[in-house]
């Protein structure tokens, strides 16, 4: 099957970058001048002092201290916490050494010391600042922190970087007193780009026009070639034909042979004619559902049908076909949510952000199909089926 429409991958590359600078900025520290730092410095001694009767297993007077909404929203008396006024926080009056016996926190064991209740008192005063991504639990789950483009770094070799992910190399490699390398020779470029895009070695044609092209946008000129390339699909519909568990057999004892062809091809022709991320799920998870459906679109949700199918003789249907459904919200989960979610098909658990009843809410979308087997056509054979029905009218 050719591509079916013409390559255009800018916009899968780009999110790609935007992941690589999320990823590159994740651990940086945002400690700047005086302001108590809540995740150093504040929640440590949450953790030690409080979390133990307000935390993710007890709530004592309905207060939780682990996590940001529930902390601020308070206990059975209302707000403990007022942002920048220490001197009306309830939490305050329970925790200074003046406080009173039958309402001192902790209620028993070791009182905080002077340092530690200053540490709170002025972390309040400061605005009670509580980063996105210093929540235990639920809260602090890279997939539920919404990525957000980092400020670009300072950098001491500001004409090094031709580009907005280099200054982040570059204040990392000036962090660590390192020096960049020398830029590699063309012919070590043009491997290493086409390695990476598409997978494939170039060929000596290619160096060599690489090596001997004048032009100032000679590199961007190779980039744009390989991405134009339908080996840039195959290249890169490699990860996500993994994480959709794409095989060619069944799997289990007998592991016959299956046709699923026709969806990695879908996959890699996503990739080639950059698809936008929310159609690429759309189609994969419910295409069939779509008004007017295309062959493409049901082909696309070949996603779920992935799973592998136990035909051996004295096997419960049921057994395996429930298999397979855990094994559909487990892709989804890993695949779209970012969430390992398999732990609540049995019970729930307190860090776990699905509990066990949204687990089945999750399943039960899934477990309401039957499961056709549908043939398709090539573009070739479609238009051979169109000619013949066109013939028999
Ligand atoms: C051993 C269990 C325990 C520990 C540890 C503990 N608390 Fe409490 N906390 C309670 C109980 C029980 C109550 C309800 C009784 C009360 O209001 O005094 C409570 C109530 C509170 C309240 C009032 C909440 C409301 O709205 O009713 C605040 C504020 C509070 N605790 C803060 C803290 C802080 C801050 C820490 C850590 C320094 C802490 N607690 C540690 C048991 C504990
Ligand atoms: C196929 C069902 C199933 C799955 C999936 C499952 N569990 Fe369990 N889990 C159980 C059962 C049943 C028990 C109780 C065992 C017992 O009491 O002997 C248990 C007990 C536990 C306990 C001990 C609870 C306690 O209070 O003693 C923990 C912790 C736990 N599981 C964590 C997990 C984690 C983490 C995952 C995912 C990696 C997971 N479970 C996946 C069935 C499951």
């Amino acid at each position: 099957m050719r591509p079916l429409v013409s390559p255009r991958p800018q916009r899968i590359v780009r999110s790609f970058s935007a992941l690589v600078l999320v990823w590159l900025t994740f651990d940086g520290s945002t400690a700047v001048g005086q302001d108590v730092d809540f995740a150093r410095e504040v929640r440590p001694i949450l953790e030690a002092k409080c979390f133990a009767c307000h935390g993710p297993k007890k709530q004592q007077s309905d207060l939780r201290l682990d996590d940001r909404s529930r902390a601020f929203r308070g206990g059975a008396e209302g707000p403990a916490i007022i942002p920048g006024k220490a001197v009306e926080s309830p939490l305050i009056d329970r925790i200074s050494p003046d406080a009173d016996p039958e309402e001192a926190m902790p209620p028993k064991g070791d009182r905080l010391t002077n340092e530690q209740v200053a540490t709170i008192r002025k972390w309040i005063d400061q605005g009670a600042k509580w980063p996105d991504d210093a929540t235990t639990g639920a809260g602090k789950h890279w997939a539920f922190v919404p990525p957000t483009r980092p400020a670009l770094p300072k950098v001491r070799d500001e004409p090094w970087s031709r580009n907005a992910i280099d200054r982040f190399v570059l204040a990392r490699l000036e962090a660590d007193g390192l020096k960049p390398s020398p830029e590699a020779d063309r012919v070590t470029l043009i491997r290493r780009l086409s390695l990476d895009l598409i997978g494939l070695p170039p060929t000596p044609e290619e160096i060599d026009a690489f090596v001997a092209d004048p032009a100032p946008n000679a590199y961007e000129k190779v980039v744009d070639r390989l991405l134009a390339s339908p080996h840039y699909g195959e290249r890169w519909g490699r990860h996500w034909l993994d994480a959709a568990r794409y095989a060619d057999t069944d799997g289990f004892e007998k592991d016959k042979t299956r046709h699923v062809w026709f969806y990695r091809d879908w996959v890699i022709n996503a990739f080639n004619r950059d698809l936008p991320y929310d159609r690429f799920i759309i189609e994969q998870i419910a295409g069939d559902l779509l008004p007017g459906a295309t062959q493409d679109q049901v082909v696309a949700t070949g996603f779920l049908r992935n799973s592998m199918v136990n035909e051996e003789g004295g096997v419960d249907p049921e057994q395996f076909r429930m298999e397979a459904m855990f094994d559909r919200v487990e892709a989804i989960g890993k695949g779209v949510l970012g969430l390992t979610v398999q732990c609540a098909q049995c019970h729930s658990h307190k860090f776990d952000p699905i509990s066990h009843e949204e687990y089945y809410r999750l399943f039960a979308f899934l477990n309401n199909d039957d499961e056709p087997t549908r043939v398709v056509y090539t573009p070739d054979e479609s238009r051979q089926a169109a000619e013949i029905r066109r013939r028999i009218v």
